[in-house]
Formats: structure tokens, C-alpha cells, sequence
């Protein structure tokens, strides 16, 4: 759910051993959608590709069912009262769930300098890992981010902490949800959350 143009996506798929899988991607930009499928045709990886959300893919096909389902810091693209719905109907629709997210704490106030002031730091080592880049994803990514936090900007995520995931996937009805910290990112620490879902068919 949500590859992008497959970037976390295609080395898990390399690494993967045993009978070659079949994927289904589903993600709502085109253009990121066709450099992902471009690659996995070139490596010659059974795929279907839906240029859709992930919500509409789950209203759409009410009958397809999922070994695993897999998504790495696209869920929280999604409002909390439309990520519930997509994460019980996964929990009924797959045998397992892998999430990577960061661990965001809430954030009280966003007028708090301490949050603002920590919040700059980040940010300033973030940006320093981009040259080419740097503008898009400052005035693409970044500044959305942080504006989300302020009543004057839509927001685009949604990102909370670690335990909320955690209780997100138990409260949509996955079990053995276990959580294991990755990596400490400039932005937050990434968490892999694995769980086990109830289709069992
Ligand atoms: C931060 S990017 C992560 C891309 C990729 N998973 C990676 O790790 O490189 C978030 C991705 O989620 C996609 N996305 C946003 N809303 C979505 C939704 N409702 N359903 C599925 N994908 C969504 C975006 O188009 C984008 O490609």
C-alpha cells in the first residue's frame, strides 16, 4: 500500500526467498505508480497495479484476500476516521500485516518553542541530506508537515506514536501485534509493526 516508486519495496522484494510472489500495489500517484511498475515488470515480478487509495482498492474488490499486506510510511497519509475502516477491513482480508512508521509524539501545542525549536533542528539536518532535492522535499513534504500541526493548514498526516499504531492494529482486530525498532531517522525513529490478521483461507 502506498510504494511510491517502489523504493522500500523492490529490495524487500529482492531479498525475498522462496516462490516468487505475486504483487498487488496500490497507490494513487501515477507517476510514482508507473516508475514502481516499471521495475517490477523489468524484473520480471507478477503485479497488478491500482492507481488508487488504498481505501477505494478495499471497497472495490470486497473479495480479494491477502497473504500479506504491506505498506512503509503511507498509512499515515490517512485521517484517523478514514484509517480504522482500512485497517479492520485488512485485519478480516489478511493473514499478516508489516508497517513501518515513524514514532511521533503528540504534539500538544505547536506555538511551544520547545516543540518549534526541536522541531527547526530536525528539520535542518533532514534537509541536509538532499542536494538536488532539497527545494522539493522542503516545500513539498517538509513544510506541509509542519504546517498540518497549525489550525490554519489542511493537514497531510497523520503520524502518531509507536503504542497508537500498535493499538490501532489490536483495536481493528490483528493479534500478535509485536513492535521493533529499526532505525533512529532525522525525523523520528521507524518502527517495523508486524501482526497477524484473521483471514485464514
Ligand atoms: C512517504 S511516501 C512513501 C512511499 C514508499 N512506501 C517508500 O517508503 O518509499 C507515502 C506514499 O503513500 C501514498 N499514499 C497516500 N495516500 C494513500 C492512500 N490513501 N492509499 C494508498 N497510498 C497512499 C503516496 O502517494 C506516497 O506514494
Amino acid at each position: 500500500m502506498g510504494p511510491g516508486d517502489g523504493l522500500a519495496l523492490l529490495p524487500a522484494l529482492n531479498d525475498a526467498t522462496g516462490p516468487a510472489p505475486h504483487v498487488d500495489l496500490v497507490e494513487p500517484s501515477t507517476a510514482l505508480l508507473e516508475q514502481a511498475t516499471d521495475a517490477l515488470q523489468a524484473q520480471g515480478i507478477a503485479h497488478r497495479a491500482h492507481n488508487t487509495t488504498a481505501e477505494d482498492l478495499l471497497t472495490t474488490h470486497p473479495d480479494q484476500r491477502w497473504d500479506l499486506a504491506q505498506s512503509t510510511f503511507a498509512l499515515q497519509s490517512l485521517p484517523p476516521h478514514e484509517r480504522g475502516p482500512v485497517l479492520h477491513a485488512l485485519a478480516q482480508r489478511t493473514r499478516h500485516l508489516s508497517v513501518v512508521e515513524f514514532d511521533v509524539a503528540h504534539v500538544p501545542d505547536p506555538f511551544d518553542p520547545h516543540w518549534f525549536d526541536s522541531c527547526l533542528q530536525r528539520l535542518e539536518r533532514g534537509l541536509r541530506e538532499y542536494e538536488n532535492e532539497r527545494d522539493l522535499v522542503g516545500t513539498g513534504f517538509i513544510l506541509p508537515v509542519v504546517l498540518g500541526h497549525f489550525a490554519t493548514h489542511t493537514r497531510t498526516n497523520h503520524e502518531h506514536s509507536v503504542q497508537d499504531w500498535a493499538h490501532d492494529l489490536e483495536q481493528a482486530g490483528f493479534t500478535h501485534v509485536r513492535t521493533h525498532h529499526l532505525c533512529d531517522y532525522w525525523w523520528e525513529g521507524a518502527w517495523l509493526l508486524r501482526a497477524q490478521g484473521r483471514h485464514t483461507g
